[in-house]
């Protein structure tokens, strides 16, 4: 019989629907039918994502002449690197005097001194040569009156070790940076005739002998499984801010990189460190970049003060992240939110029309039409939102997945992007050394998957249960006799995820967060897909990615209470000094049916000491 689905609003396919609620769908049911793989497709390398990492890791592997395929959930273009705005870091020095020094200094600093110093000075050493890559792309970059890249201050990135002022580090395309980085490389895979596979869900690693050598996807347009068999497989998945009610990450980002890597039983590293960032557009989380604070902009509470100078007092509103939301925080909690709510104000209104619209653009386009403010006149609704994962998949420097965190490669696994964890962001990111990472390592990546190509590595026997796991899962949510609607589950981890395990924490909360995320996946048991379709089955895609974001977020929420210090974004109340002495160690959480386990390795500390982390 055919699928007939009535929505309330008008769009019923793809990711559209989210924004008019799935659970008002009536659906006159298909009867289950037995799930099958309908195809098995052979590439010398397989990449799972199409955002900044998998795309340019993809171009290396195309350049060296290899086979590639990259599967994506959503089209290439939508993927999540293109809602990054303000900036690229690299010290260029195009406006005034800076130094990869300088760069290396403060994303050390920026991170509380948790990143791995042999990482961060690899990547921002490959900075300026990245910059001038995508360039030579045809990046439209913002110009100088002399036409050079345009930079801007960006919070963090100050000048001399720390000890000066803001620095013009943050290559800018007006304020859609991301966007225009993506839509090039976007041009240049089609140009060297990358194959891409639009809209496949992964669902499972294929690990044979101690190797990676492929995954299982399943087919969102037409249903049914495919497998991929690689000799080199990348994930290039992207981050998980979905398991929080305000977030400035797309629909997309539901951890699924991380579900799949958990599930072989590896471990995660460094999850407890959850970027908040200040100015998400109140109520909806959508970014508003900290370009606008880099432009001048100010944050003003109910009383019309620039609150930051009594948390940060020299940096003002340029201070890191963490510090800024956790001074947002601060005062909404001493009542002085915009109308006793959970926000204050960003106000750029003495930027002065011209510059708004010149230079932050779409982020006046993105208050006018979502909350209908114009920030050339009024002040804008901001709150932290949900924004970044420093943590992730553990992996080397080379982007080789660590099989037991540590040393261990799992031979044909790479991961880049926000899913990984290298980790050149420690605890506490930069702004604009995320879209730096993700070219950064997917290059890289790209680099040493087509080196170990090049020593002809055979192509395994594929199991023959390979997608077994990945049937069983298809067939169970499709027959599964429950009651639970996904979209309710996934709500209530959301908000209460929001609320007890955000900027502050306190282990009283994220124990009651623990039990509510065990009391949720107990519920999942009980989950009903009431689509039995296979075509655009986006209620089975959506119980699909609450699985992952289920896990993930309870990796986050028992690595958080793990962890009794505070440091970067992850701050305990209870426990609100840093504590080097027990804590300046990386953790590794693998997530098992007895709960979390954990164990932990060293920093790699090679030229910055640890220092208070003051601004
Ligand atoms: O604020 C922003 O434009 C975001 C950039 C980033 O997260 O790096």
């Amino acid at each position: 019989m055919a699928e007939y689905k009535e929505y309330r609003g008008m769009c019923v396919v793809g990711e559209c629907k989210k924004y008019y609620g799935t659970d008002d769908a009536k659906v006159i049911h298909e009867e289950p039918k037995g799930v099958e793989i309908k195809n098995v497709h052979l590439h010398d390398a397989v990449i799972v994502g199409a955002g900044l990492a998998g795309m340019y890791a993809a171009l290396e592997l195309k350049k060296a002449g290899y086979d590639v395929a990259v599967l994506t959930k959503v089209f290439p273009t939508r993927s999540h690197s293109g809602a990054a705005q303000g900036g690229i870091s690299a010290a260029l020095a195009n406006l005034e005097e800076d130094h990869i020094e300088w760069h290396f200094f403060d994303t050390v600093k920026g991170s509380d001194y948790l990143g791995d110093q042999d990482a961060i000075e690899m990547m921002v050493k490959e900075a300026p040569r990245i910059i001038y890559e995508y360039e030579h792309m045809g990046v439209p970059f913002s110009r100088t009156p002399d036409g050079k890249i345009m930079q801007r201050y960006f919070g963090g990135h100050v000048k001399d070790f720390g000890r000066g002022g803001p620095v013009l580090r943050a290559c800018m395309a007006a304020d859609r940076t991301g966007h225009v980085l993506l839509h090039t490389l976007w041009e240049q895979c089609v140009k060297y005739n990358v194959r891409f596979y639009s809209e496949f869900f992964l669902l499972s690693l294929i690990i044979k002998s101690g190797k990676c050598i492929g995954v299982t996807v399943w087919d969102l347009i037409n249903g049914g499984i495919h497998v991929f068999q690689g000799k080199a497989i990348l994930l290039a998945t992207g981050g998980y801010g979905r398991c929080y009610s305000i977030t400035s990450n797309s629909h997309a980002n539901t951890a699924d990189g991380l579900g799949v890597v958990m599930r072989a039983g590896l471990p995660l590293e460094d999850m407890e460190f959850v970027q908040f960032h200040p100015s998400g557009l109140a109520f909806l989380g959508v970014l508003l970049t900290e370009g606008a604070r880099g432009e001048g902009g100010y944050l003003i509470n109910n009383e019309g003060e620039r609150f930051m100078k009594r948390y940060a007092p020299e940096k003002m509103e340029l201070a890191p992240r963490d510090v800024v939301s956790r001074a947002m925080w601060a005062e909404i909690e001493a009542g002085r939110g915009i109308n006793g709510q959970q926000y204050v104000y960003l106000d750029l209104r003495h930027l002065g029309a011209q510059k708004i619209m010149e230079r932050l653009p779409q982020i006046r386009e993105i208050s006018m039409k979502l909350l209908g403010i114009d920030p050339i006149k009024e002040p804008v609704p901001v709150q932290p939102t949900a924004h970044y994962s420093m943590g992730g998949i553990p992996t080397d420097i080379c982007c080789r997945v660590l099989a037991d965190g540590k040393e261990k490669w799992l031979e044909g696994l790479w991961a880049a992007g926000e899913c990984a964890c290298v980790s050149v962001h420690g605890a506490n990111r930069l702004g604009t050394n995320s879209l730096l990472d993700a070219s950064v390592h997917g290059k890289r990546a790209g680099k040493d998957m087509a080196a170990y190509l090049s020593t002809n590595p055979p192509y395994e026997v594929l199991p023959e249960d390979c997608a077994l796991d990945a049937i069983k899962q298809i067939e169970w949510l499709l027959n599964n006799p429950g009651t639970e609607r996904p979209g309710a589950i996934r709500k209530e981890l959301q908000e209460n995820m929001y609320n007890l395990c955000g900027v502050f924490r306190r282990k009283e909360d994220l124990e009651k967060m623990y039990n509510i995320i065990k009391d949720l996946q107990r519920r999942y048991k009980n989950i009903l897909v009431q689509d039995k379709g296979a075509k655009f089955n986006t209620d089975l895609m959506e119980a699909l990615e609450l699985r992952n974001l289920l896990e993930t977020a309870e990796v986050i929420v028992a690595s958080a209470l793990n962890r009794t210090e505070s440091r970067g974004a992850h701050y305990r109340r209870d426990y609100p000094n840093r504590d080097d002495e027990n804590w300046l160690k990386h953790t590794l959480a693998w997530r098992t049916e007895e709960g979390v386990k954990f164990d932990y390795k060293p920093v790699v500390i090679t030229r910055f000491k640890p220092e208070e982390r003051k601004y």
